[in-house]
């Protein structure tokens, strides 16, 4: 192929000394050093409109990084002109020229910006260093790359010939633009959603998550500085609702790149459906959402990597991945084992400031979340089926903290075992070890969702069993392995069931989705 196969991009470690440490740190103190202005980017012009949100701190919440300019109906007719305008010259590029403005974006972010991305997502989505590396450094590099090099290899994809007629296929774009919507809690898929298809040679508006704008900007920004064209991706923050009605009734609608709840992406659709007579095509929907997802311990599994994977899973940025450990199925004969390891883990988990490089966990999004999350301890204490081992509590003096969550319930349909919570709480369910058939079977149903999950044994044939029979309850399924941390290139990543439409992100399964192939016959 003409890109050859890209590295991941390799993960810093920050620690003491280092010099991405002392970079990082000085880059902290500058980003607070005062609030910025974010403005729209419509046509690659700043654009104002005095409708303001603001951008804050989790962990600090009094503390203001930035107020952002919302788009108004017309500032979104702007971009939809804006997207239609830079569609036949970003389309006619050769597709080398448009590759290589990613490759030079991932490029400028493996160096120069990778402090600034990784400082602006410690600092508006609370991550630690560690958190905000895997995702606005890593992450976003390696979707930025492999992306480039897929579509490299899809465009060397073509038909069978025959001597008197050649037979070609052209990889376009889809007719009209992408709305590209995306969700706080990876900065890397900010970066994604809307590049993807704009790396096919679509144009775009991006929509970031409200608690996310302050990083999302930055990104735009590092877009701007690596070469992207005037148009090519719009940058418009605003209300959801607001934009949806405007956007999604458009004649050129042509795609929707959605991370984010299962009930906004319902509504996304039926939306799409009421409005279908309009569009000039069908449009494609693309959308990973929520899960519930699970890790499944069988009595042969290895209590170490299972509490690991229990800890990582469940409390790594404090349980906001979609792909966080959240239902866990344990058998009686080694749970007292892994309630003492898991215990005693927990509680030596460190929670504050997301800057300070030793905590593990810091504050949660926002106040709506934190409340939310605190509803479930409520309902928790006043039920007889379950009891908070460990946490149950929230803090939001200074920021939005809750403290690591475990509950134990006797009943496996309890609800926290069904619905997403989105915070640090994982609930167990210790099952009797000869009612293991019947709990792969409630593993199975218990939840809408289909988007990651893990299973931990050493018996092979356990594993192969348990493989086939959890066939649907997970897209992304892990051996003796913690259900997060999809790694671009590796593991492509992305649900099915209530979890969203499996377009893998970062392979090529997703790049296929904003392609409007011609094929072409011609008589020689
Ligand atoms: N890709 C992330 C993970 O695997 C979730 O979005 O954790």
């Amino acid at each position: 192929s003409a890109i050859k196969e890209p590295k991941n991009e390799p993960l810093l470690s920050y620690a003491p000394g280092s010099p991405e440490k002392a970079a990082l740190k000085k880059k902290l103190r500058e980003l607070q050093q005062g609030e910025i202005e974010i403005p729209l980017i419509i046509g690659g012009k700043e654009v104002k409109t005095g409708m303001m949100g603001e951008c804050i701190i989790p962990h600090k919440k009094n503390h203001v990084l930035a107020r952002y300019h919302m788009a108004g109906e017309k500032e979104i007719r702007m971009a939809i002109e804006a997207a239609k305008n830079a569609q036949d010259e970003w389309e006619k590029m050769p597709w080398e020229h448009r590759a290589s403005v990613f490759l030079k974006a991932a490029e400028l972010l493996s160096g120069p910006w990778r402090s600034t991305l990784n400082g602006a997502t410690m600092l508006g989505q609370s991550k630690t260093a560690h958190q905000a590396e895997i995702d606005s450094a890593c992450e976003l590099a390696d979707f930025l790359r492999f992306n480039a090099y897929y579509l490299a290899q899809i465009i060397e994809e073509q038909p069978n010939s025959s001597q008197d007629s050649w037979n070609r296929l052209q990889y376009r774009p889809l007719e009209g633009f992408v709305f590209a919507i995306t969700p706080f809690n990876f900065t890397a898929i900010g970066g994604n959603l809307p590049t993807a298809p704009a790396l096919i040679g679509n144009t775009v508006l991006w929509k970031p998550a409200s608690t996310a704008v302050y990083s999302n900007y930055f990104v735009m920004k590092l877009l701007q500085e690596a070469g992207l064209p005037d148009g090519v991706i719009n940058f418009v923050p605003g209300s959801g609702s607001k934009l949806g009605n405007i956007v999604l009734t458009d004649e050129n609608l042509a795609g929707i790149h959605f991370t984010g709840s299962t009930q906004v992406f319902g509504d996304i659709w039926r939306t799409v459906a009421e409005n279908l007579r309009q569009y000039k095509a069908y449009p494609r929907i693309v959308g990973e959402t929520g899960g519930k997802n699970f890790v499944f311990a069988h009595h042969s599994a290895d209590v170490d990597a299972l509490v690991t994977a229990l800890i990582r899973g469940a409390y790594e940025y404090q349980g906001q991945k979609c792909s966080a450990a959240s239902r866990a199925y344990v058998p009686q004969s080694i749970w007292p084992k892994v309630k003492e390891r898991l215990l005693d883990e927990v509680s030596s988990i460190k929670v504050g400031d997301a800057e300070n490089f030793t905590n593990f966990m810091s504050a949660v999004i926002d106040e709506k979340s934190l409340r939310n999350i605190d509803t479930y301890f409520t309902y928790t204490k006043a039920s007889a089926e379950a009891e908070i081992l460990h946490g149950g509590e929230v803090d939001d003096e200074e920021g939005f903290f809750v403290k690591p969550t475990v509950i134990v319930t006797t009943d496996p349909r309890f609800k926290t075992m069904e619905e997403e919570i989105f915070g640090p709480v994982l609930t167990i369910f210790v099952y009797p070890d000869n009612q293991f058939e019947k709990t792969i079977e409630l593993c199975n149903e218990t939840s809408p969702y289909g988007l990651t999950g893990a299973i931990f044994a050493r018996d092979r044939k356990v594993i192969s069993d348990l493989e086939k029979q959890l066939n649907h309850a997970a897209s992304n399924f892990y051996i003796n392995d913690k259900p997060t941390g999809a790694v671009v290139g590796q593991q492509p990543f992305g649900g099915s069931r209530a979890s969203g439409t499996n377009d893998k992100a970062g392979s090529k399964l997703n790049l296929y989705r904003w392609i409007n192939p011609r094929t072409i016959k011609e008589n020689l």
